[in-house]
């Protein structure tokens, strides 16, 4: 047996760690033969909650699980720790982009980056998944000049899953039939979900939808899938949320499968023309826990302007919040 791995978790007595805590106890994100020790953070007046959580995990007897750390100072919950799973963060309401919480939240990846630079392992892998995610990635990439920042990435494989649904459905296709979808860009509405490159059991996934479908309707569907969310549920994704963490991380560190990629928000290096530095989503391979951007994809001009929208937004979010690194 593997010799046990902690997993830091922010916002641990919130919606989406209500799912995802558990999903990562039985070993779906890290593998079945992988032991792990839940490092929880949570502010002090939600412990008490976090601790009824606890006693769940408990009572869950997971034979993975070896320990469970619950605390509200930040220095324990990173000290040690291989994996950061950044949630903890005010999610938005009906009416609200998920820009407008940066005011709030990017204090809390201000704060947290100067903690982890101070405390954590300079290898330590991190998601961030508290909104607007790819600009909170980039707050605690800049507070936190230790770490790898090829090890610092956001959530992008929500509205991964969510374009390969989307398509699968369209084409009446089982979902692992759709392979190579693509998310570019902002975890927002500027986002593009591009399926020019995507394959349906092999054969190219563009020559079986209308364009106009791909266009006008697969496009805005995902990208506003999370208000759709809101707008029915009252509050935002929490369990396929909790899902697209396990699967980024699982891709990440397990390795994504022959002739296929995921989408991860991670640190630009310039491919294709994005401003080095920001945290953009590419399509990217995963083995022995390092991405690679897939090179050599050919983008059409509508595609190409879409995706230097989405870099200008990120570009004019780094810019509001430049008080905060
Ligand atoms: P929630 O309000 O249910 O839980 C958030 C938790 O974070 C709360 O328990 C709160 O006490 C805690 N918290 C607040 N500040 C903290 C801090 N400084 N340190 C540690 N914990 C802190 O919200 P949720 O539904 O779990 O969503 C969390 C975040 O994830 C939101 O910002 C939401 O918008 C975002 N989100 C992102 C994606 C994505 O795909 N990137 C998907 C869904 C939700
Ligand atoms: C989502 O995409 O579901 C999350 O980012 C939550 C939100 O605010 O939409």
């Amino acid at each position: 047996m593997k010799q046990p791995v902690r997993v830091t978790v922010t916002g641990a007595a919130g919606q989406i760690c209500y799912s995802l805590l558990f999903r990562i106890a039985s070993g779906e994100m890290l593998g079945k033969d992988q032991p792990v020790i839940l490092q929880l953070l949570e502010i002090t007046p939600a412990l008490k909650v976090l601790e009824a959580v606890k006693m769940e995990l408990n009572d869950c007897a997971f034979p993975l699980l070896r320990d469970i750390i619950c605390t509200d100072d930040a220095k324990v919950a990173f000290t040690g720790s291989e994996y950061g799973l950044m949630v903890g963060a005010k999610p938005r309401g009906p009416g609200m982009e998920r820009a407008d919480l940066l005011k709030d939240n990017g204090q809390i990846f201000s704060t947290l980056g100067k903690v982890i630079n101070e405390v954590a392992n300079p290898e330590m892998k991190i998601c961030v998944v508290g909104n607007p995610a790819n600009t909170n990635a980039y707050i605690l990439m800049k507070n936190a000049p230790n770490l790898n920042p090829r090890n610092i990435s956001a959530l992008m494989r929500l509205d991964h899953n969510r374009a390969i649904y989307q398509l699968a459905k369209k084409t009446n296709k089982p979902m692992t039939s759709v392979k190579k979808m693509t998310i570019w860009g902002n975890h927002s509405t500027t986002q593009v979900p591009d399926i020019s490159h995507t394959t349906i059991d092999g054969e190219v996934a563009s020559g079986m939808v209308d364009s106009s479908w791909a266009n006008d309707e697969f496009i805005p569907k995902v990208a506003k899938r999370g208000a759709e969310v809101i707008a029915a549920r009252g509050s935002s994704s929490a369990a396929s949320a909790a899902n697209g963490v396990i699967d980024h991380v699982r891709s990440w560190v397990l390795g994504t499968d022959k002739n296929d990629w995921v989408s991860m928000a991670i640190c630009s290096d310039g491919s294709y023309g994005i401003e080095e530095g920001l945290i953009y989503s590419y399509p990217v391979t995963c083995k022995d826990g390092e991405w690679t951007i897939v090179t050599g994809l050919e983008n059409s001009n509508f595609i190409t302007e879409k995706m230097k929208a989405s870099e200008k937004e990120l570009l004019d979010e780094a810019l509001t919040c430049s008080d905060l690194f």
